[in-house]
């Protein structure tokens, strides 16, 4: 069977990507199934046993700023080596809540941390492995604060304020510029019916 396809799901926190993750995710597992095809859905930080463990800590204790792109990376190798490889490998198709650009979004523009850095440490892990498919959904960062609102007791990411947020969307909008071959921008502001259309659209392209 071909190699399977890789595709992530980007987005500042509160831009509803897990919800319309749950949709595409059925979607693409209806047509997919005809062809004998399998949908793997996995998620950064995490993934594997050790990957969770990390984002367990990134996501609740307190650590400098490039101990965090490190362990974010370090959880990436992971993730590659011991599920997304393997998957593609055997045809299946590969689910990302969210991958890389997350990294230059966060830790990157959100946080500050120099893009170099970054662009090294992914060469390191990727090589040049990228998603082939990256789906961002933007949102203005006080329309996302809104949705957040108070639905659970924030972590170290969704307790950020809306200038943080600011920073990390403009990132999320940089790479998309950079690799337009790989992103399509989800307008997260509309219906969830508008959300859906566009994603429709998006999987009869695949
Ligand atoms: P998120 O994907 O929003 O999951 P949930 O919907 O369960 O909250 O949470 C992961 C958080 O980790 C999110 O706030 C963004 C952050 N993050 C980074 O800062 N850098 C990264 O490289 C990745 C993958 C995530």
């Amino acid at each position: 069977m071909a190699r399977g396809r890789f595709i992530t799901f980007e987005g500042i926190d509160g831009a509803g990507k897990t919800t319309h993750l749950a949709w595409f995710r059925e979607q693409l597992e209806h047509k997919l199934a005809a062809g004998g095809r399998t949908v793997v859905m996995t998620r950064e930080p995490g993934g594997t046993p050790l990957g969770e463990s990390l984002r367990d800590l990134l996501l609740h204790e307190q650590m400098d700023l490039e101990t965090e792109a490190l362990l974010m990376f370090a959880a990436r190798r992971e993730h590659l080596a011991r599920v997304i490889e393997p998957a593609l490998a055997r045809g299946d198709w590969v689910l990302s809540d969210r991958f890389s650009d997350a990294t230059f979004a966060y830790q990157g523009g959100g946080r500050g941390l120099p893009r170099d850095k970054l662009e090294t440490l992914e060469r390191w892990v990727q090589g040049g492995f990228q998603p082939d498919l990256t789906i961002l959904f933007d949102i203005a960062p006080d329309t996302a604060s809104e949705r957040r609102g108070a639905a659970r007791e924030p972590d170290r990411f969704e307790s950020e304020t809306d200038a943080f947020f600011t920073r990390t969307r403009a990132e999320y909008l940089r790479r998309a510029e950079e690799a337009p071959y790989r992103f399509a921008i989800v307008d997260s502001s509309q219906s969830i019916d508008g959300i859906r259309a566009k994603l429709e659209q998006i999987i009869a392209t695949l």
